[in-house]
Protein backbone atom coordinates (compact mmCIF):
# COMPACT_ATOMS: atom_id res chain seq x y z
CA UNK A 1 0.00 0.00 0.00
CA UNK A 2 1.29 3.65 -0.87
CA UNK A 3 0.17 6.02 1.59
CA UNK A 4 0.73 10.01 0.30
CA UNK A 5 1.26 12.28 3.38
CA UNK A 6 0.92 16.15 4.01
CA UNK A 7 2.37 18.49 6.17
CA UNK A 8 1.56 21.94 6.65
CA UNK A 9 1.17 22.90 10.55
CA UNK A 10 3.62 25.73 10.93
CA UNK A 11 7.02 26.49 8.92
CA UNK A 12 6.59 23.70 6.69
CA UNK A 13 5.02 22.21 3.94
CA UNK A 14 6.32 18.83 3.35
CA UNK A 15 4.85 15.65 1.27
CA UNK A 16 5.85 12.11 2.18
CA UNK A 17 5.40 8.95 0.31
CA UNK A 18 5.41 5.36 2.25
CA UNK A 19 5.30 2.21 0.82
CA UNK A 20 4.73 -0.56 3.78
CA UNK A 21 7.40 0.65 6.23
CA UNK A 22 9.69 1.92 3.59
CA UNK A 23 10.01 6.07 3.29
CA UNK A 24 10.35 6.15 -0.33
CA UNK A 25 10.18 10.08 -0.19
CA UNK A 26 10.26 12.84 2.22
CA UNK A 27 10.40 15.97 0.74
CA UNK A 28 10.26 19.26 2.70
CA UNK A 29 10.14 22.72 2.12
CA UNK A 30 10.34 25.30 5.44
CA UNK A 31 9.96 29.00 5.74
CA UNK A 32 12.58 30.95 7.39
CA UNK A 33 13.42 34.64 7.72
CA UNK A 34 17.25 36.31 8.02
CA UNK A 35 15.69 38.56 11.10
CA UNK A 36 12.80 38.73 13.14
CA UNK A 37 10.20 35.63 14.05
CA UNK A 38 7.39 33.68 11.59
CA UNK A 39 4.36 35.10 10.53
CA UNK A 40 1.41 32.79 9.95
CA UNK A 41 -0.17 34.57 6.86
CA UNK A 42 3.83 34.50 5.29
CA UNK A 43 4.32 31.25 6.22
CA UNK A 44 0.77 29.94 4.54
CA UNK A 45 1.84 32.02 1.51
CA UNK A 46 5.26 30.08 1.27
CA UNK A 47 3.10 26.70 1.39
CA UNK A 48 0.97 28.11 -1.35
CA UNK A 49 4.08 28.86 -3.87
CA UNK A 50 5.70 26.04 -3.30
CA UNK A 51 3.42 22.81 -2.86
CA UNK A 52 3.34 21.97 -6.78
CA UNK A 53 7.00 21.93 -6.63
CA UNK A 54 7.29 19.51 -3.55
CA UNK A 55 4.35 17.31 -4.73
CA UNK A 56 6.49 17.14 -7.91
CA UNK A 57 9.67 16.60 -6.24
CA UNK A 58 8.16 13.22 -4.08
CA UNK A 59 6.93 11.59 -6.71
CA UNK A 60 9.83 12.10 -8.68
CA UNK A 61 11.85 11.02 -5.71
CA UNK A 62 9.63 7.68 -5.00
CA UNK A 63 9.81 6.70 -8.64
CA UNK A 64 5.71 6.80 -8.38
CA UNK A 65 3.17 8.41 -10.42
CA UNK A 66 0.06 10.11 -8.49
CA UNK A 67 -2.12 7.34 -9.78
CA UNK A 68 -0.29 4.61 -7.62
CA UNK A 69 -1.38 6.40 -4.30
CA UNK A 70 -3.63 4.57 -2.34
CA UNK A 71 -4.68 6.67 0.38
CA UNK A 72 -3.55 10.67 1.31
CA UNK A 73 -2.63 11.58 4.95
CA UNK A 74 -2.84 15.07 6.29
CA UNK A 75 -2.26 16.57 9.41
CA UNK A 76 -5.05 18.25 10.72
CA UNK A 77 -3.96 19.81 13.73
CA UNK A 78 -2.74 21.20 16.31
CA UNK A 79 -1.14 23.98 14.77
CA UNK A 80 -1.67 27.30 12.82
CA UNK A 81 -4.94 27.81 10.67
CA UNK A 82 -3.71 29.64 7.93
CA UNK A 83 -0.74 26.78 7.37
CA UNK A 84 -3.35 24.09 8.21
CA UNK A 85 -5.68 24.96 6.18
CA UNK A 86 -3.35 24.31 2.50
CA UNK A 87 -2.56 21.30 3.50
CA UNK A 88 -5.59 20.61 4.08
CA UNK A 89 -6.93 22.01 1.00
CA UNK A 90 -4.31 19.61 -1.38
CA UNK A 91 -5.53 16.55 0.18
CA UNK A 92 -9.05 16.98 -0.20
CA UNK A 93 -8.09 18.23 -4.08
CA UNK A 94 -5.71 14.67 -4.39
CA UNK A 95 -8.44 12.72 -2.47
CA UNK A 96 -11.53 14.32 -5.05
CA UNK A 97 -9.21 13.51 -8.12
CA UNK A 98 -7.50 10.40 -7.55
CA UNK A 99 -10.79 8.64 -5.93
CA UNK A 100 -9.25 8.08 -2.71
CA UNK A 101 -9.86 8.04 0.97
CA UNK A 102 -8.47 10.95 3.29
CA UNK A 103 -6.88 10.12 6.64
CA UNK A 104 -6.34 13.18 9.21
CA UNK A 105 -3.53 13.08 11.67
CA UNK A 106 -2.75 14.28 14.53
CA UNK A 107 0.70 15.63 14.14
CA UNK A 108 1.91 15.15 17.83
CA UNK A 109 0.84 11.23 17.48
CA UNK A 110 2.90 11.35 14.19
CA UNK A 111 6.12 12.45 16.04
CA UNK A 112 5.71 9.28 17.98
CA UNK A 113 4.85 6.70 15.33
CA UNK A 114 7.65 7.50 13.44
CA UNK A 115 10.11 7.02 16.52
CA UNK A 116 8.72 3.66 16.81
CA UNK A 117 9.26 3.20 13.13
CA UNK A 118 12.77 3.79 13.64
CA UNK A 119 12.59 0.83 16.22
CA UNK A 120 11.23 2.50 19.87
CA UNK A 121 8.43 0.12 21.16
CA UNK A 122 7.06 1.51 23.84
CA UNK A 123 8.69 5.16 24.87
CA UNK A 124 7.93 7.99 26.79
CA UNK A 125 8.48 10.86 23.76
CA UNK A 126 9.81 14.10 24.70
CA UNK A 127 8.45 16.24 22.29
CA UNK A 128 10.11 19.07 21.64
CA UNK A 129 9.07 21.76 19.03
CA UNK A 130 8.70 25.41 18.62
CA UNK A 131 4.95 25.39 19.35
CA UNK A 132 4.80 21.76 21.28
CA UNK A 133 6.14 20.71 24.23
CA UNK A 134 4.90 17.78 25.83
CA UNK A 135 6.04 14.15 27.40
CA UNK A 136 3.91 11.83 26.07
CA UNK A 137 3.43 8.06 26.71
CA UNK A 138 1.05 5.40 25.29
CA UNK A 139 -1.22 3.99 28.57
CA UNK A 140 -5.16 2.39 27.53
CA UNK A 141 -5.63 3.57 24.25
CA UNK A 142 -4.57 6.83 23.91
CA UNK A 143 -1.35 9.04 23.96
CA UNK A 144 -1.59 10.74 27.35
CA UNK A 145 0.10 13.94 27.82
CA UNK A 146 2.28 13.68 31.41
CA UNK A 147 3.89 16.74 31.61
CA UNK A 148 4.04 19.87 29.48
CA UNK A 149 4.58 23.54 29.37
CA UNK A 150 2.23 25.93 30.55
CA UNK A 151 3.82 29.00 28.45
CA UNK A 152 5.56 28.79 25.31
CA UNK A 153 7.13 25.67 23.30
CA UNK A 154 10.91 25.43 24.35
CA UNK A 155 11.70 26.18 20.58
CA UNK A 156 9.28 29.64 20.34
CA UNK A 157 10.89 30.69 23.62
CA UNK A 158 14.56 29.89 21.70
CA UNK A 159 13.32 31.67 18.68
CA UNK A 160 12.30 34.85 21.38
CA UNK A 161 15.45 34.75 22.73
CA UNK A 162 17.05 34.84 19.43
CA UNK A 163 15.27 37.46 19.06
CA UNK A 164 16.64 39.92 21.75
CA UNK A 165 20.26 39.04 20.18
CA UNK A 166 19.58 39.66 16.59
CA UNK A 167 19.18 36.13 15.78
CA UNK A 168 16.68 35.48 12.35
CA UNK A 169 13.50 32.33 11.80
CA UNK A 170 14.53 29.19 13.27
CA UNK A 171 17.42 30.54 16.43
CA UNK A 172 17.60 27.24 17.64
CA UNK A 173 20.58 25.90 15.20
CA UNK A 174 22.45 29.34 15.70
CA UNK A 175 22.40 28.95 19.72
CA UNK A 176 23.24 25.65 19.42
CA UNK A 177 26.49 26.90 18.05
CA UNK A 178 27.02 29.98 20.05
CA UNK A 179 26.30 27.61 23.12
CA UNK A 180 29.24 25.58 22.25
CA UNK A 181 31.71 28.01 22.77
CA UNK A 182 30.35 29.34 26.01
CA UNK A 183 32.32 28.33 28.93
CA UNK A 184 30.50 30.71 31.93
CA UNK A 185 27.57 29.47 33.12
CA UNK A 186 24.98 32.06 34.49
CA UNK A 187 22.19 31.43 36.96
CA UNK A 188 19.18 31.10 34.84
CA UNK A 189 15.14 30.37 36.77
CA UNK A 190 14.67 26.58 36.87
CA UNK A 191 11.07 26.44 36.00
CA UNK A 192 9.39 22.95 36.62
CA UNK A 193 5.85 23.09 38.39
CA UNK A 194 5.01 19.20 39.09
CA UNK A 195 5.26 17.30 35.71
CA UNK A 196 4.83 20.73 33.79
CA UNK A 197 7.73 23.36 32.78
CA UNK A 198 7.23 26.96 32.10
CA UNK A 199 9.41 29.45 29.84
CA UNK A 200 8.13 32.85 30.02
CA UNK A 201 10.10 34.10 33.29
CA UNK A 202 13.00 32.74 31.88
CA UNK A 203 12.34 34.63 28.66
CA UNK A 204 11.64 38.22 30.66
CA UNK A 205 14.81 37.20 32.93
CA UNK A 206 17.26 36.61 30.10
CA UNK A 207 16.01 39.83 28.77
CA UNK A 208 16.06 42.58 31.65
CA UNK A 209 19.00 41.12 33.73
CA UNK A 210 21.14 39.25 31.16
CA UNK A 211 21.66 39.94 27.86
CA UNK A 212 24.04 42.59 27.26
CA UNK A 213 25.89 42.32 30.41
CA UNK A 214 27.40 39.02 29.12
CA UNK A 215 28.39 37.33 26.41
CA UNK A 216 26.13 35.85 23.82
CA UNK A 217 28.27 32.40 24.03
CA UNK A 218 27.85 32.07 27.54
CA UNK A 219 23.95 33.03 27.66
CA UNK A 220 23.18 30.34 25.21
CA UNK A 221 25.39 27.58 27.05
CA UNK A 222 23.25 28.78 30.09
CA UNK A 223 19.53 28.87 28.51
CA UNK A 224 20.10 25.28 26.50
CA UNK A 225 21.75 23.80 29.77
CA UNK A 226 18.82 25.52 32.18
CA UNK A 227 16.15 24.61 29.80
CA UNK A 228 17.20 21.34 28.65
CA UNK A 229 17.53 19.64 31.97
CA UNK A 230 14.20 20.96 32.95
CA UNK A 231 13.17 19.18 29.96
CA UNK A 232 14.50 15.79 30.98
CA UNK A 233 13.88 15.62 34.67
CA UNK A 234 10.23 15.66 33.44
CA UNK A 235 10.85 12.93 30.82
CA UNK A 236 12.53 10.99 33.65
CA UNK A 237 10.31 11.14 36.04
CA UNK A 238 7.49 10.38 33.62
CA UNK A 239 9.83 7.10 32.30
CA UNK A 240 9.81 6.53 35.98
CA UNK A 241 6.39 6.63 37.27
CA UNK A 242 5.04 4.67 33.70
CA UNK A 243 8.27 2.19 34.03
CA UNK A 244 8.77 2.50 30.83
CA UNK A 245 12.68 1.51 29.69
CA UNK A 246 12.83 3.95 26.22
CA UNK A 247 13.04 7.63 25.69
CA UNK A 248 12.38 8.58 22.21
CA UNK A 249 13.00 12.13 20.92
CA UNK A 250 11.07 13.96 18.57
CA UNK A 251 10.70 18.04 17.47
CA UNK A 252 13.05 20.00 15.66
CA UNK A 253 14.37 21.06 19.20
CA UNK A 254 15.43 17.38 19.52
CA UNK A 255 17.93 18.48 16.38
CA UNK A 256 20.02 20.56 19.31
CA UNK A 257 23.26 18.91 19.82
CA UNK A 258 23.18 19.30 23.69
CA UNK A 259 19.67 18.03 23.97
CA UNK A 260 20.71 14.52 22.53
CA UNK A 261 24.07 14.28 24.57
CA UNK A 262 22.03 15.10 27.68
CA UNK A 263 19.05 12.38 26.83
CA UNK A 264 22.05 10.07 25.95
CA UNK A 265 23.39 10.66 29.78
CA UNK A 266 20.19 10.46 31.39
CA UNK A 267 19.19 7.49 29.63
CA UNK A 268 22.70 5.36 30.56
CA UNK A 269 22.40 6.57 34.12
CA UNK A 270 19.15 4.75 34.55
CA UNK A 271 19.88 1.73 32.12
CA UNK A 272 17.24 2.55 29.61
CA UNK A 273 17.33 3.28 25.99
CA UNK A 274 17.27 6.67 24.44
CA UNK A 275 16.02 6.62 20.46
CA UNK A 276 16.99 9.71 18.32
CA UNK A 277 15.12 9.43 15.11
CA UNK A 278 17.84 10.83 11.96
CA UNK A 279 16.76 14.67 11.97
CA UNK A 280 14.72 14.47 8.76
CA UNK A 281 12.47 12.94 10.99
CA UNK A 282 12.59 15.09 14.26
CA UNK A 283 11.69 18.50 12.60
CA UNK A 284 8.00 18.60 11.06
CA UNK A 285 8.07 16.23 8.18
CA UNK A 286 5.27 14.71 6.00
CA UNK A 287 7.29 11.17 6.29
CA UNK A 288 5.82 10.70 9.78
CA UNK A 289 1.98 11.92 8.57
CA UNK A 290 2.00 9.87 5.80
CA UNK A 291 3.54 6.45 8.40
CA UNK A 292 0.66 7.66 10.68
CA UNK A 293 -1.66 7.37 8.15
CA UNK A 294 -1.03 4.34 7.16
CA UNK A 295 -1.45 2.88 10.37
CA UNK A 296 -4.77 4.39 10.85
CA UNK A 297 -5.96 3.93 7.53
CA UNK A 298 -5.40 -0.18 8.21
CA UNK A 299 -7.06 -0.03 11.36
CA UNK A 300 -10.10 1.29 9.91
CA UNK A 301 -9.87 4.68 10.10
CA UNK A 302 -11.15 7.09 7.24
CA UNK A 303 -11.73 10.70 7.54
CA UNK A 304 -14.87 11.97 5.40
CA UNK A 305 -14.92 14.77 3.14
CA UNK A 306 -17.76 16.27 5.13
CA UNK A 307 -15.61 15.89 8.59
CA UNK A 308 -12.14 16.44 6.96
CA UNK A 309 -11.56 20.45 8.45
CA UNK A 310 -8.39 21.45 9.90
CA UNK A 311 -8.49 20.71 14.07
CA UNK A 312 -6.07 23.46 15.26
CA UNK A 313 -6.74 23.10 18.81
CA UNK A 314 -6.46 19.26 18.62
CA UNK A 315 -4.98 17.87 21.98
CA UNK A 316 -2.87 14.33 21.88
CA UNK A 317 -5.19 12.98 24.19
CA UNK A 318 -8.41 13.52 22.03
CA UNK A 319 -7.16 10.73 19.66
CA UNK A 320 -8.65 7.08 20.35
CA UNK A 321 -5.16 4.97 18.91
CA UNK A 322 -7.11 2.09 17.73
CA UNK A 323 -3.96 1.04 15.62
CA UNK A 324 -2.26 -0.44 19.12
FE1 LIG B 1 6.10 19.12 15.14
Amino acid sequence: MIVLGIESTAHTFGIGIIKDKQVLANVNDSYTTESGGMIPVQSAEHHVECCDRVLKTALEKANISLHEVDVIAYSRGPGMGHCLRIGATVARSLSILLKKPLVGVNHCVAHLEIGRLCGAKDPILLYASGANTQVIAYDGGKYRVFGETLDNGVGNFLDGFGRIIGLGFPAGPVIDKLAQKGKNYIKLPYSVKGMDVSFGGIQTFLKNKVVGKFPNEDICYSVQETVFAMLLEVSERAMAHCEKKELLLGGGVACNTRLKEMAKIMCEDRGAKVFIPENQFLVDNAAMIAWTGLLMYEAGVITSMKDSKIRPYERTDDINVVWR
